[in-house]
């Protein structure tokens, strides 16, 4: 199983065995970390499942659709390196993968 690496806005870092083909914040989600709000269930239409990505993974994650593109664009805090958590999707070749939970909006 491909291990996340999840840390919290306070800075606490959890090492999580993922289940392939869930997405990045179902597996936050069932970790019982309950910062990332994912108010609309991983339909790409909240923003509020919002993460930080190691980007050495960047080329390895699935393409931004442009509405991620749109919903990120309406978060203050988004960076380079910003994505939508519930838009990828875990598989073996994002094992290591570290995710930063973004700041609140
Ligand atoms: S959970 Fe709503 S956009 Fe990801």
């Amino acid at each position: 199983m491909p291990k996340l690496i999840v840390v919290t806005r306070e800075g606490e870092e959890h090492v999580i065995e993922a289940k392939s083909g869930l997405s990045v914040m179902e597996v936050i989600r069932d970790d019982g970390i309950d910062e990332l709000l994912a108010l609309c269930g991983g339909c790409c239409s909240c923003a509020t499942c919002h993460v930080h990505i190691d980007p050495a993974f960047k080329d390895r994650l699935p393409k931004m659709s442009d509405d991620e593109n749109d919903l990120l664009d309406s978060s203050e805090h988004r960076d380079a390196n910003s994505r939508l958590s519930c838009q990828i999707t875990v598989t073996d070749a994002l094992d290591g993968l570290k995710v930063t939970i973004a700041e609140e909006d």
